[in-house]
This record gives C-alpha cells, sequence and structure tokens, in this order.
C-alpha cells in the first residue's frame, strides 16, 4: 500500500486513529489499503513527493505490480507470479550455495570482517542478476541504483532525473538486447508476457525490472544481515545450526561448515544500512 494521495492525510490519520481507539490498530490501515478511491499505491517509497504528470498514471503506477491500483494490482502480480513458484526458485539453490562458499573463501584468513558489506551485499544483487539475465560483472552498479532510487528520493527533481538517467540507460539497453537475443530469464519473459493479446508495455517491462531488481536487493540483504546479527548474539542457535542442520530445515552440513570457517570476530563492525555505496 503505497501513501495518501496529497490531499487526503486527515482522512488516513482519521482511519487510523478509529482503528487505534477501537484497539484493533491494523482495523484502520486495512481501512486505508481498502479504499482505493481516496488512496493510492503510486507513491511506494516513503518521501516528502506526489506523483506528478512524469509518472505513469493510476492503476499502472511505475513499477507494477507495486504501485498498481486495483484492479490491474492482481493482474500484473499474476503475471509475474510463474518466476516465483517453488520450482523455478528451488531450481536457484546450487547457485546461490556455490555464490555464498565463493563469497566466504573471499574472506578466508582474515580476522576481522564486514558481514554486511562482504558478505550479505552481494548475495541478492547476484541471484537478482541471474534472474533477470543481466552480466555479472554490473553487479556493483546495481548496489548504486538501489542507492539512487531509494536514498536518492527526497533529493529535488531535477537532480532526481539527472541522478536516475544512468538506470534508465541500463534498463533500456538490456530491453534491447533481450529484444535481439532472447533467453531464458526474467527479462525475456516479461517482454514475451501478454495482456488480452498484447505484449506488455515497454513503460510495464521497465517498471517491473526496476521494481524486482530494488525490491529482491534492498530487503534481502538487510535479513540476512541481520540473521548473521543475531546468530552472532545468541550462541546457542548459531551451535545449534552448526551442529544440528536438521534443526534448520535449509541449512546443509556444508554450507554451515563454510559459514564456520569464516573469522567474524568483530561483530561491531558490520553495517546494516540499506546504504549500497558511501
Ligand atoms: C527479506 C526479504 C523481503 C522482504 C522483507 C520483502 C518485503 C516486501 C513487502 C513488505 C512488500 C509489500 C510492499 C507493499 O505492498 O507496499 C513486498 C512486495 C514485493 N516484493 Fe518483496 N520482500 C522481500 C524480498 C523480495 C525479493 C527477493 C523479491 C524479488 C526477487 C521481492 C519482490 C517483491 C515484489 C515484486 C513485490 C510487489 C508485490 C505486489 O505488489 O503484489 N521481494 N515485499
Amino acid at each position: 500500500m503505497g501513501r495518501p494521495s496529497s490531499a487526503l492525510p486527515g482522512r488516513a490519520h482519521r482511519s487510523l486513529r478509529r482503528g487505534l481507539v477501537s484497539r484493533e490498530p491494523t482495523a484502520g490501515v486495512s481501512e486505508i489499503a481498502k479504499d482505493t478511491t481516496n488512496f493510492t499505491s503510486r507513491n511506494v517509497v516513503i518521501g516528502n513527493g506526489r506523483p506528478t504528470e512524469l509518472d505513469l498514471p493510476a492503476p499502472i503506477g511505475v513499477a507494477p505490480p507495486i504501485t498498481s491500483d486495483p484492479p490491474f494490482h492482481a493482474i500484473a502480480r499474476r503475471l509475474i507470479l510463474p518466476a516465483f513458484a517453488p520450482g523455478p526458485i528451488n531450481a536457484l539453490e546450487p547457485m546461490i550455495r556455490e555464490l555464498c562458499s565463493k563469497l566466504l573463501d573471499t574472506m578466508a584468513g582474515e580476522d576481522v570482517v564486514n558481514a554486511g558489506t562482504q558478505y550479505a551485499q552481494y548475495i541478492p544483487p547476484s541471484v537478482i542478476r541471474g534472474m533477470l539475465g543481466f552480466p555479472e560483472e554490473d553487479i556493483e552498479q546495481f548496489l548504486e541504483f538501489v542507492h539512487i532510487i531509494l536514498e536518492g528520493i527526497d533529493h529535488p527533481e531535477e537532480e532526481r532525473i539527472i541522478e536516475f538517467e544512468p538506470v534508465e540507460k541500463y534498463f533500456v539497453a538490456q530491453i534491447e538486447e533481450h529484444m535481439d537475443s532472447p533467453r531464458d530469464d526474467l527479462t525475456s519473459y516479461l517482454l514475451n508476457a501478454e495482456l488480452d493479446g498484447q505484449n506488455l508495455a515497454l513503460e510495464h517491462v521497465f517498471g517491473t525490472m526496476v521494481l524486482i531488481l530494488v525490491a529482491g536487493i534492498d530487503t534481502t540483504w538487510s535479513a540476512i544481515g541481520s540473521a548473521i546479527w543475531h546468530l552472532a548474539h545468541n550462541p546457542r542457535t548459531w551451535r545449534g545450526w552448526s551442529t544440528s542442520p536438521i534443526s534448520c530445515p535449509s541449512q546443509s552440513k556444508s554450507s554451515s561448515a563454510s559459514t564456520l570457517r569464516s573469522p567474524w570476530h568483530d561483530w561491531s563492525s558490520m553495517t546494516w544500512s540499506t546504504r549500497a555505496v558511501r
């Protein structure tokens, strides 16, 4: 659910207050989520701006499905669900395990490591890169893109347009390249997808690609980082995982051994922010 549209902060406030007064805090949020006449998902990143005439209008928004209002939201969401079904996602597991092992290998022998910036930060972009079919050497750029899109949200519009240029250029080039030589990845899947017998508008393809890159990277590196932080502060859980893989269903003996191989001495040096570059 995005922010209330500009004219309606009072309405949002009243809905939330009603929920709090009735001791059902989520009732107000739910009321707002269902009130699609007065509230829109067109802006989902918290910031001071409001959609302008440059933005794709509702119900599609700039990054479907997250920016789409009903009924288009369900359509845009259904469209990408096959890519996130258990089959294709489970098929990524060997690649992800190998990636994690390689990242741990790069830290071997170091007394102090930053599990946030040296490890967690690199897992999601590599996985999403593979899903979208982007070149491996571009990973550092994705960290920068996430930084531009999320952390620059409140920069003045003129600056934001300029900052967004490399993101636009990159994604347009990828779309063009995938149009020229389609392959088995999410970008080609979106380019081939159809709604009512028509291919998706290129703006839709572009917006969904950007969404997947940002949504998949920013959230997940924080979650991985937080999980490591938790383990660092809870040695019993850590030991449990390392000695009994059964207590952690997705943990195999080999991956816990790789994790423990690394000398994580200074937990306080980790960085958990969503910031990608300094
Ligand atoms: C720990 C990891 C993650 C967390 C905590 C998380 C959290 C969320 C939340 C809260 C939303 C709803 C936002 C809203 O309705 O305004 C959302 C939507 C979404 N996320 Fe994630 N996410 C995670 C990982 C991912 C990954 C790995 C991907 C893709 C590779 C992804 C793709 C999406 C997409 C496409 C949507 C839009 C869905 C829709 O509008 O129906 N997310 N995520």
